[in-house]
């Protein structure tokens, strides 16, 4: 990697597309040098078209320690520096809790937290000899106020939650500053589940709520979705800047269900949730 040592560096995951590959050029026009990184290099078409001078692109599979350390490795060579750590990659299929194999929870735990605490720790070290450095961790409203269909997802988030928290508390005269990111819905690869053209369940107790949810995202999905830039601006400016809060919603959507969340009493949020979303109340 060409090293660029005038700017701070800021190291993302998951930038083979949606949320990441849109932070690469938000944390660019901040003045970060950014180390875009992703899984596959055979997917970096949209990351090619943001690339310039201020862009390394590496392989780094969260859920790979050796992809992990290689990729920490070249930037300390050839710059000696990690500013930033943007945890962005992560995986969302969605199931009914009940019927999610424990290989589906295991593997998106893998990526959810997992893989976050690997890169997370694979850098601290680096931002603890620098005297400062920030963590921003991209989790979801999910993470806070699960929706049906989502729970594997959004039990992982709930837990990415508890650890940002936690990293959050136990850092605090480090000069190493965590922040946490909570989308509601963007449009992004992320949506394109089979889902949406699943045949129905045959057997099982959730066929008939699975019909309705199916025609909810459906409809959500065409209708609702927000431009992903929004989080990526939200990311490139506690990047650039920290601030005091820990936790950073984003989105009207994000922000309705989390005033609804914390506000209605459960008994009446249960109710709204469900007719909201196409069940019976
Ligand atoms: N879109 C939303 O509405 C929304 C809402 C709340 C939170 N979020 C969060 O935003 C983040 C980005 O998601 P997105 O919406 O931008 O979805 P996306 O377009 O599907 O992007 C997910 C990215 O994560 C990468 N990834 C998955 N597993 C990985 C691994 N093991 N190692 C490295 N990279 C891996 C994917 O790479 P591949 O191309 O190789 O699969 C892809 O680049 C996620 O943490 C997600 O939970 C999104």
């Amino acid at each position: 990697m060409a090293s660029d040592t005038a700017r701070p560096v800021a190291l993302v995951t998951g930038c083979s597309s949606g949320i990441g590959v849109r932070c690469v050029p938000a944390l660019v026009r901040r003045g970060f040098h950014v180390v875009a990184t992703l899984r596959d290099l055979g997917r970096r078409a949209a990351l090619d078209e943001v690339t310039d001078e201020h862009v390394t692109v590496l392989r780094l599979d969260v859920t790979d320690p050796r992809t992990i350390d290689e990729a920490v490795a070249a930037v300390l060579a050839a710059t000696g520096r990690i500013d930033v750590l943007v945890n962005n990659a992560g995986t969302a299929p969605p199931n009914f809790v009940e019927e999610a194999p424990l290989a589906q929870w295991r593997s998106v735990f893998e990526t959810n937290l997992f893989g976050q605490v690997a890169v997370t720790n694979a850098v601290l070290p680096t931002m603890r000899a620098q005297g400062r450095g920030r963590v921003v961790m991209v989790s979801s409203v999910g993470g806070r106020a699960p929706t049906p269909l989502l729970g594997v997802y959004c039990a992982s988030k709930f837990a990415l939650e508890g650890y940002a928290e936690t990293l959050r508390l136990e850092l605090r005269h480090s000069g190493i500053d965590v922040a946490v990111v909570e989308p509601g819905s963007y449009r992004t690869r992320i949506y394109d589940t089979p889902l949406l053209h699943a045949p129905v369940p045959v057997d099982s107790p959730y066929a008939d709520d699975f019909v309705r949810l199916r025609a909810f995202y459906r409809d959500y999905i065409a209708h609702h979705l927000r431009d992903p830039d929004e989080v990526a601006d939200l990311v490139a400016a506690l990047a650039a800047r920290p601030r005091r809060r820990l936790r950073h919603p984003v989105g009207t959507d994000a922000w309705i269900k989390l005033a609804l969340h914390t506000l209605l009493p459960w008994p009446a949020y249960e109710r709204l949730t469900r007719r909201l979303i196409g069940l019976r109340p």
